[in-house]
């Protein structure tokens, strides 16, 4: 057990990556906090999450609105009395070019995956920082490392602030003890990803084919465990081959 007893906080945890997230820090000990804007989803996936012996919590919540989260965190520590492990997974995808892109859209995209990353991270600290210890796990994307592909240039750009983000956050609590990293997952096979062009893609990934969320999730357990203990500010890319640096 890696993480016996820790308490983790995941966004967007109640499908997809977050759901393979939280299945797997709690296959490891942790009890989770499940935050997400669809409170069905995250109750299903604190029931798995009771299956394997964890406790958990399904918390509704918008991670781009200050008040939400605010409520959220407070939830999970009233819950849990502690927060060990931020997850930063919520996102959303957007598709289509400069030229047909609206405020409201721009906005909208920036505000869940940047701001939403800001405002969950800006929450949890004062209880990391008293521990003097804790885990931020922020999830990027492939576009927020070569732009977006498929993907439009709002969320290519909001990936590419989750990244800098995740190194300026990490400077700031390295004295802290804190470890800040950052996930960038490439094709991924989940809800977000069912409309790509698929088999056209797999003939451009290295490894030949799309990840699965267990691939993800792994990495995040890597960064909440004690393994990366020296490791902060990284970006970990699991995506297959395509970009490498
Ligand atoms: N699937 C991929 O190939 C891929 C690739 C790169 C990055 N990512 C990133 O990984 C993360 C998870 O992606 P996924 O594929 O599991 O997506 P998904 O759409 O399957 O799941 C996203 C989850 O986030 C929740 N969510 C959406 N908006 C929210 C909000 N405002 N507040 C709280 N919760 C919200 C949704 O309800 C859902 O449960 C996202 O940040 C995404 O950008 C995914």
């Amino acid at each position: 057990m890696r993480l016996a007893e820790k308490v983790a906080l995941v966004t967007g945890g109640g499908r997809g990556l977050g759901k393979a997230v939280c299945l797997t820090l709690a296959k490891e000990g942790a009890h989770i906090a499940i935050g997400d804007i669809n409170l069905a989803d995250a109750e299903s996936v604190a029931g798995l999450v009771k299956q394997v012996g964890r406790k958990a919590v399904a918390i509704r919540a918008d991670v781009s609105k200050e008040n939400e989260v605010k409520a959220l965190v407070a939830k999970t520590i009233e819950t849990f009395g502690t927060i060990d492990i931020l997850v930063n997974n919520a996102g959303i995808f957007h598709k289509g070019p400069v030229a047909e892109m609206t405020e409201e859209v721009w906005d909208k995209v920036l505000d869940v995956n940047l701001k939403g990353t800001f405002l969950c991270s800006r929450e949890v600290l004062p209880t990391l920082k008293q521990k003097r210890a804790g885990k931020v796990i922020n999830i990027a994307s492939l576009a927020g490392e070569v732009g977006g592909i498929l993907a439009g240039s709002n969320y290519a750009a909001s990936k590419a602030g989750v990244i800098c983000f995740t190194k300026s956050l990490a400077k700031e609590l390295a004295p802290f003890g804190i470890n800040v990293n950052c996930i960038a997952p490439g094709v991924i096979d989940t809800e977000m990803t069912q409309a790509f062009p698929r088999e056209d893609l797999k003939k451009s990934i290295p490894l030949g084919t799309l990840g699965e969320p267990q691939d993800v999730a792994n990495g995040v357990l890597f960064f909440a465990s004690e393994e990366s203990k020296y490791i902060t500010g990284e970006t970990l890319n699991i995506n297959g081959g395509i970009f490498m640096d």
